[in-house]
C-alpha cells in the first residue's frame, strides 16, 4: 500500500508466456500434463515415461520408451572431477545448496552440451542432465551421512535405481523396497510439472537470455530451495513436530497462522492458484495411507497432519481464504517413512520436477521467446539535485 494504489506485485495475476504443456484449474482443482488428468497419469505411469511425455508431447510407443530409457542410460556416469566439488562443502551443508552448485558446475564439465543450437543438440543436452540428476541427488544425500558414493546402475530402471544410489552400502547385499519405489514413481510422477510456478518461471527467466540449461535448471534449484515453495515439504515436518512437542494443540496453531501480527503460516496449506483442493495432495494422501499400511507402521506426524487438515478445513478463516492442503502437506510424511532425512525431501521434490522444468526451457527456446524483461510501478523520489556531503 503506498497510499496511492494497492500494489498487486509477485506476478500474482501475469500471464508469463503461452504453453502446451501442463493446464491447470484453481478453482476447479484440475491439473493435466498435456492434457492428460493427473489422476489417471499417477495410477498407469511411469516416471520416465511423464518425463517423455513432458518433453516431446506425446505418451511415447514402447520403442520411443526404450530409445528414450536408453539414450538417459548412456549419460548416467558422472565425471570423477565432480566428487571434489562434492567434498569440499561441509556435512552440515544443505543437500539444496550442494545440488544447485553440482547443476551448475555440469556446465564446465560438459561443455560439448552447452550450446544448444538444434533439437537434436537440445535432446543430448536434456539426456544426459537426467542421466546426471538423480546421481547428484544421490551424492548429496551420501555426503550428508558421509557415506561412500555409488554410481548408477544401468540395469535399473528410474526408482529402483535412485534406491539403490542412495541406500547401496558396499558391506552388504542391497534388498530393494519396493514400497519405496512404487510411492517414489508416484511421488516424482506428480512433482513432474506445474506450468509457471516460482522455480519453472526462474528457469524461463534465466533461459531466456540465452543461458545454458544446466545453469537454468541450477537457478531453478535455487527457488525451489525456499520455504515458500518446495521448501515446504521439509518445514511442514517441522511444524507438524513442533506442534506435537507442543502439546498437540491444533487451534493454537491454527490461530496463530491466521493471526495478522504472526508470520507464522500453516505450512502445507494454500496455493496461489489453488482455491480447491490441490489434486496431487489428494493422490498423496492415499498414497501415505498405502505407504504406512504396507510398512505397518504407526505415524503420529501423519495422525497429527490428519486431524489438523480436518479443523483447518472447518475454520472459517481457511474456508473464506480458500486454503486447502498442497502438494507438500503430506509428502514429508512419506518420504520420512521411506527413510529419507528431512533435508532430503526438496531434493526429492526437485528430481520429480527436472522434466518439467526442462519442458519450460525447451518450449521457451523453441519458440525463440525473447529475453524476459518485466517493467514495474516506480514509486519512488522524484527527480532531486545531488547534495555535497559537507552540506548533508
Ligand atoms: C508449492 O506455484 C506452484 O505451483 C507451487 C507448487 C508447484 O508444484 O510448483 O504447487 C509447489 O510451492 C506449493 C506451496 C508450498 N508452500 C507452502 O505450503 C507454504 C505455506 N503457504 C503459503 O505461504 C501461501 O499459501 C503460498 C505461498 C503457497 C501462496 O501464497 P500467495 O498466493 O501469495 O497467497 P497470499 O499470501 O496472497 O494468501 C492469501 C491470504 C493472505 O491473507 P490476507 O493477506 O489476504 O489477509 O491467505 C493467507 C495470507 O495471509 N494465507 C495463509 C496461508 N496461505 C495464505 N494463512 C495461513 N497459512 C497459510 N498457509
Amino acid at each position: 500500500e503506498t497510499g496511492l494504489i494497492t500494489l498487486d506485485v509477485g506476478f500474482k495475476n501475469t500471464g508469463a508466456t503461452k504453453s502446451t504443456i501442463t493446464y491447470l484449474d484453481g478453482d476447479l482443482g484440475q491439473l493435466y500434463y498435456r492434457g492428460y488428468p493427473i489422476e489417471q497419469i499417477a495410477k498407469k505411469s511411469t516416471f520416465t515415461e511423464v518425463m517423455y511425455l513432458l518433453l516431446e508431447g506425446e505418451l511415447p510407443t514402447l520403442e520411443q520408451l526404450n530409445k528414450f530409457e536408453g539414450d538417459i542410460k548412456k549419460n548416467s556416469l558422472v565425471s570423477e572431477e565432480m566428487k571434489q566439488i562434492l567434498k569440499a562443502f561441509p556435512r552440515s551443508a544443505h543437500p539444496m545448496g550442494v545440488l544447485s552448485t553440482l547443476t551448475s558446475a555440469l556446465t564446465a564439465f560438459n561443455p560439448h552440451a552447452v550450446n544448444v543450437k538444434s533439437e537434436k543438440d537440445l535432446y543430448n543436452a536434456y539426456t544426459l542432465l537426467l542421466g546426471k540428476f538423480p546421481v547428484l541427488c544421490a551424492w548429496t544425500y551420501r555426503l550428508k551421512l558421509g557415506l561412500p558414493l555409488n554410481y548408477a546402475n544401468n540395469r535399473l530402471d528410474y526408482p529402483h535405481n535412485i534406491y539403490q544410489m542412495m541406500f547401496r552400502m558396499p558391506t552388504e547385499d542391497l534388498e530393494i523396497d519396493e514400497v519405496f519405489v512404487d510411492a517414489i514413481n508416484k511421488l516424482l510422477i506428480l512433482h513432474a510439472d506445474h506450468e509457471q510456478n516460482c522455480s519453472a518461471s526462474t528457469v524461463r527467466m534465466v533461459g531466456s537470455a540465452q543461458t545454458g540449461l544446466f545453469a537454468s535448471i541450477s537457478a531453478g534449484v535455487s527457488a525451489l530451495w525456499g520455504p515458500l515453495h518446495g521448501g515446504a515439504n521439509q518445514a511442514v515436518i517441522e511444524m507438524l513436530e513442533m506442534i506435537k512437542d507442543d502439546g498437540g494443540d491444533l487451534q493454537k496453531w491454527i490461530d496463530k497462522a491466521k493471526s495478522k501480527d504472526d508470520s507464522f503460516r500453516l505450512m502445507g496449506f494454500g496455493h496461489r492458484v489453488y482455491r480447491n483442493f490441490d489434486p496431487r495432495a489428494k493422490v498423496i494422501k492415499k498414497v501415505a495411507d498405502d505407504v504406512f499400511s504396507r510398512l505397518g507402521v504407526e505415524d503420529e506426524t501423519l495422525e497429527i497432519a490428519k486431524k489438523l487438515e480436518e479443523v483447518a478445513l472447518n475454520d472459517p478463516y481457511f474456508i473464506e481464504k480458500k486454503l486447502y492442503p498442497n502438494v507438500d502437506f503430506y509428502s514429508g510424511i512419506i518420504y520420512r517413512a521411506l527413510g529419507i532425512p528431512t533435508e532430503m525431501f526438496t531434493i526429492m521434490f526437485a528430481l520429480g520436477r527436472l522434466p518439467g522444468w526442462i519442458a519450460q526451457w525447451k518450449e521457451m527456446r523453441m519458440n525463440n521467446e525473447p529475453i524476459n524483461r518485466p517493467r514495474q510501478i516506480y514509486i519512488g523520489n522524484p527527480k532531486r539535485d545531488y547534495i555535497d556531503i559537507d552540506k548533508r
